[in-house]
């Protein structure tokens, strides 16, 4: 019988663009998927390290796979992403029985170290290396696909770790990333998205020595054959340029999304934050954004409880929430990374300030979300169908151009089959919730 193996992958879509590298890695060698963790002869922890409880969770993860281990030696483990990279020796000191960690910039080792995974454990966590170009992939089923544009951070945002687990900003060659776009539709995803950590501060250079922005890259991706949707995330406020609004607004498959971390509406929390920018611009960036797509979703990353955070600093946050009317928002509490500059910042909220702010912005932000999507009902959008409903298989599931969730009833119609994956329907909103709508097909 042919050996599997098994990945889990937690943190963000940095590390499920990994994941598919690391399950090409695998393939190439022979192995095949299982969802059954406990046969695979390969278990990978593609493991985040944005955050404390997440790191906890790998370690006590960890903690039932080596049991397993334990049973059946020939088992590997492998533990890749942010916390491989963030504590590589940890690893080898607290749970022997792991076979070999691998940090994010150094999957082109993979394949060797699995081959001597019989032998002393492989570390490999350099982040000076070089991003390896090539690498084998096996993506999953679905209509989108990741491609990275940039990997790591240069910003050393206070608070944020990233920069030293993925390691200083490189831009890809716009050629290389042309074709890794052309290749993914041409595997049948009609949708790609467009990955770096501040894809605006991308910097290219073409293979006649001229460079390319992020805008210019978005018109080169646009033109690919077959491409029906574009995406791209994360925008930095600081780097976002009325170039890029006007490339969104003209470009046919660049989707009315921006996602645009926020953090804090407080210009003197953004400034400890190392954010390098003010309230004011961002607030014109929202604005020149919805001049140009009135239509337009915004969504956002934001933080409650950064390090001297005062009462009237989060209301500031708050009002800046009910000024922008986000669509939704992915919210947060601030935890100390350890290294970073926050981390050694003295006058920490206390847990349970944090933990009353977030529940405040979470139930204002629902709201708004709610009341957003109500106000979609009775109009007619374009979906890009992603697959059955898994809660009621007779109905669909997709997403808007402006990436709300659909869950519709198709319309049988005479001598054509079904809408399936990778079909543009039209549906009418009928009922909102809090992550887009349900409705019914309408046959144009
Ligand atoms: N590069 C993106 C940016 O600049 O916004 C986001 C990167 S980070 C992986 C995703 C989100 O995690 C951040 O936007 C931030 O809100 C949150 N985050 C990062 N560090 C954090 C920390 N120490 N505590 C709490 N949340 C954090
Ligand atoms: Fe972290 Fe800031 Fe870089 Fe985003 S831009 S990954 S928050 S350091
Ligand atoms: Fe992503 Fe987590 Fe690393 S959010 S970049 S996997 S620390």
């Amino acid at each position: 019988m042919q050996d599997t193996y098994f990945i889990d992958t937690m943190g963000c879509q940095m590390n499920e663009r990994d994941s598919e590298t690391i399950a090409g890695v695998l393939e190439d060698l022979g192995f095949a998927p299982t969802e059954d963790m406990l046969t695979a002869r390969v278990i990978v922890l593609n493991t985040c390290a944005v955050r404390e409880k997440p790191v906890h969770k790998v370690f006590s993860k960890l903690g039932g796979i080596c049991k397993l281990k334990a049973k059946r030696p020939e088992m590997i483990i492998i533990v890749a992403g942010c916390v491989a990279q963030m504590a590589p020796e940890e690893f080898r000191r607290r749970t022997p029985l792991v076979d070999i960690v691998v940090g994010p910039r150094n999957l082109s080792g993979l394949a060797e170290a699995i081959r001597e995974a019989t032998g002393e454990p492989s570390v490999l966590a350099d982040t000076s290396e070089v991003i390896p170009e090539g690498l084998p992939s096996s993506r999953e089923d679905g209509v989108n696909a990741f491609v990275n544009i940039t990997y790591g951070c240069d910003n050393f945002c206070a608070y944020c770790i990233v920069p030293y687990t993925r390691g200083r900003e490189q831009s890809r060659t716009p050629e290389r990333v042309g074709a890794e776009v052309k290749q993914a539709v041409e595997a049948g995803r009609p949708e790609v998205t467009l990955l770096g950590q501040n894809v605006n501060s991308y910097r290219g250079t073409d293979e006649e020595g001229k460079s390319v922005d992020f805008p210019d890259l978005l018109a080169l991706v646009d033109s690919a054959d077959g491409l029906k949707r574009l995406r791209f995330t994360t925008s930095h406020p600081k780097d976002l340029s009325l170039k890029l609004l006007d490339a969104m607004r003209d470009l046919p498959t660049v989707c009315e999304h921006l996602h645009l971390p926020i953090q804090a509406g407080d210009d003197e929390v953004l400034a400890r934050m190392g954010r390098k920018y003010t309230r004011a611009h961002y607030m014109g960036i929202l604005q020149a954004a919805r001049e140009r797509m009135p239509d337009i979703a915004i969504t956002t990353d934001v933080m409650v409880g950064f390090p001297g955070e005062t009462e009237e600093q989060f209301e500031r946050t708050v009002a800046a929430f009910e000024e922008i009317r986000y669509d939704q928002a992915f919210m947060f509490m601030y935890n100390d990374r350890p290294g970073t500059r926050a981390s050694g910042f003295e006058d920490k909220v206390p847990e349970p300030v944090k933990l009353a702010r977030l529940q405040q912005l979470v139930d204002i932000q629902n709201r708004i979300s709610r009341e957003k999507n109500e106000a979609l009902l009775g109009n007619t959008y374009e979906v890009l169908v992603g697959g059955p409903d898994l809660k009621s298989p007779s109905k669909l599931r997709g997403r808007t151009r402006t990436n709300k969730l659909a869950i519709f009833t198709p319309r049988p119609v005479p001598r054509r089959a079904v809408p399936a994956a990778g079909d543009m329907v039209y549906v009418r909103a009928e009922e909102a919730f809090l992550w887009g709508f349900t409705g019914t097909e309408v046959i144009e």
